[in-house]
C-alpha cells in the first residue's frame, strides 16, 4: 500500500506514519520539515499556506491520503482537488466539533453539523473542520473518509492533557482529583485511530471515531497516572460543584474533566457505535497512560506543544487554595 501523509510528523499524524511503516507500507509525507521524520518514510516539502506550497505533490500516485490539517478549509480542497486523480481514497482526520454545540448525550454521525465553507481562508476550528470535511467530499466523493474524532491522547499529544496530568501526579503530594471518581471518560489512544483508518478500506462518510463512553473512568485514568510514575501521591477526590464553586475551569485547568452537564454529555458521551460496529477498537487506558508516560521521560522536559492552543493545567498555588480550603 501507498500512503500519502499530509502532515504526519507530530501527533495523530505521526501515529498513523509509524503504524503504516510498521504494516511495510511505502510511506510518504508532506509538510514542511520542522519535525523529525520517522525512519523509512520519504519526506516530500512544502507549505500548504502558500500559493505554490503544494508543488511537490505535481507527481506520484497513492492508494490512501491522511490528511490531518486543522486550519482553513481551502489548503484541504487544493491537495483533495489536486490528488483526487492519483490517489485511491482520501482520509480527512476531523473532529466531533463538527456537530452544533452542544450535541446532546448519544448523537451519532447524522446528528446536525456546523455550517462549513471548503473555499474558507479563514474559520474558527468547527467551521474549519466542516469546510475541510466539505472539501474532501467534494474531490473524492464516496472515497473520502471523514474520521471524527473525538478528545485524543497517547504519545506525542502535543495538546498537553495526559502529560499535565502526569507530570503533575509524577511531583507527588496531594492530587486535587475531580471527580466524581467513577466519571464515565470518552477518548481515543492516537494509535487506535491510526490504525483504524489505516484499516477502513471502502469505508467512506462520517464516523465518530472514540471510545465507546466509559472506555475508562476519570478514577481508572487518575489511578493508572499514579501507578506508572510510581510516587507517593494521594488523589483527593473533589466534588464537582466544589471545583466550580472555587472558579476552576473544567477541561483546561483540569484537563480531560468536564463536571456532568451539557457539554460533558457533548464530549465524553457521543455515540460511537458506527465506528465499533467497523473495527474500531480501543486499547486499555492504563496502556495509553504507560506508553505517554515513557514517551514523556524519554523527552529530557522538552514536551512538544502546539503554538495554536492554549496551554493547559492548574497552577500549584491554585491547587493548594482549593486542597486547603
Ligand atoms: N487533539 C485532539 O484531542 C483532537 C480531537 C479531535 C480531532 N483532532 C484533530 O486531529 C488532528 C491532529 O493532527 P496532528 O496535528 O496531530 O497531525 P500531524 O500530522 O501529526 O501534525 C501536523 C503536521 O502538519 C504539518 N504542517 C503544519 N503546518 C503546515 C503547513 N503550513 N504546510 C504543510 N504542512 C504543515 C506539520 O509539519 P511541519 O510543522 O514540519 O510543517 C506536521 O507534520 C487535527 O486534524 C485535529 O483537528 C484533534
Amino acid at each position: 500500500m501507498r500512503l500519502l501523509v499530509l502532515g504526519g510528523t507530530e501527533f495523530v499524524g505521526r501515529a498513523v506514519t509509524e503504524e503504516a511503516v510498521a504494516r511495510g507500507w511505502d510511506v510518504t509525507v508532506f509538510n514542511r520539515g520542522r519535525h523529525a521524520v520517522p525512519d523509512g518514510v520519504v519526506a516530500l516539502r512544502g507549505d500548504r499556506t502558500r500559493a505554490d506550497g503544494l508543488a511537490a505533490l505535481e507527481l506520484g500516485v497513492w492508494d490512501v491520503v491522511v490528511d490531518t490539517w486543522s486550519g482553513a478549509p481551502w489548503a484541504v480542497r487544493e491537495s483533495a482537488e489536486r490528488l483526487s486523480a492519483r490517489a485511491g481514497r482520501y482520509v480527512y482526520i476531523s473532529s466531533r466539533s463538527v456537530y452544533e454545540a452542544p450535541a446532546p448525550r448519544g448523537l451519532a454521525e447524522d446528528g446536525p453539523v456546523v455550517g462549513g465553507s471548503p473555499d474558507a481562508r479563514d474559520a474558527e476550528y468547527a467551521e474549519a473542520k466542516r469546510g475541510g470535511e466539505l472539501a474532501a467530499l467534494a474531490a473524492f466523493g464516496e472515497r473520502a473518509l471523514l474520521a471524527r474524532a473525538g478528545l485524543i491522547l497517547g504519545p506525542y499529544e502535543n495538546i498537553g492533557r495526559l502529560p499535565w496530568w502526569l507530570s503533575r501526579i509524577a511531583r507527588g503530594g496531594t492530587v486535587l482529583a475531580p471527580g466524581p471518581e467513577d466519571l464515565p471518560l470518552q477518548y481515543i489512544d492516537a494509535r487506535d485511530l491510526a490504525r483504524w483508518v489505516l484499516d477502513a478500506e471502502g469505508l467512506g462518510g462520517p464516523f465518530n471515531v472514540v471510545s465507546p463512553p466509559g472506555h475508562a473512568t476519570m478514577g481508572r485514568l487518575l489511578e493508572a497516572c499514579v501507578d506508572v510514575t510510581g510516587v507517593d501521591a494521594e488523589l483527593r477526590w473533589t466534588a464537582p460543584e466544589t471545583l466550580l464553586a472555587a472558579g476552576i475551569e473544567p477541561w483546561t485547568e483540569l484537563p480531560i474533566w468536564l463536571p456532568p452537564g451539557e457539554l460533558y454529555d457533548t464530549l465524553h458521551q457521543g455515540d460511537a457505535s458506527k465506528a465499533q460496529a467497523h473495527g474500531l477498537r480501543c486499547r486499555p487506558v492504563e496502556e495509553t497512560v504507560a506508553d505517554t508516560w515513557a514517551w514523556l521521560r524519554s523527552l529530557d522536559g522538552q514536551v512538544p506543544h502546539r503554538a495554536d492552543r492554549e496551554v493547559v493545567g492548574l497552577a500549584p498555588d491554585r491547587e493548594a487554595a482549593v486542597l486547603s480550603g
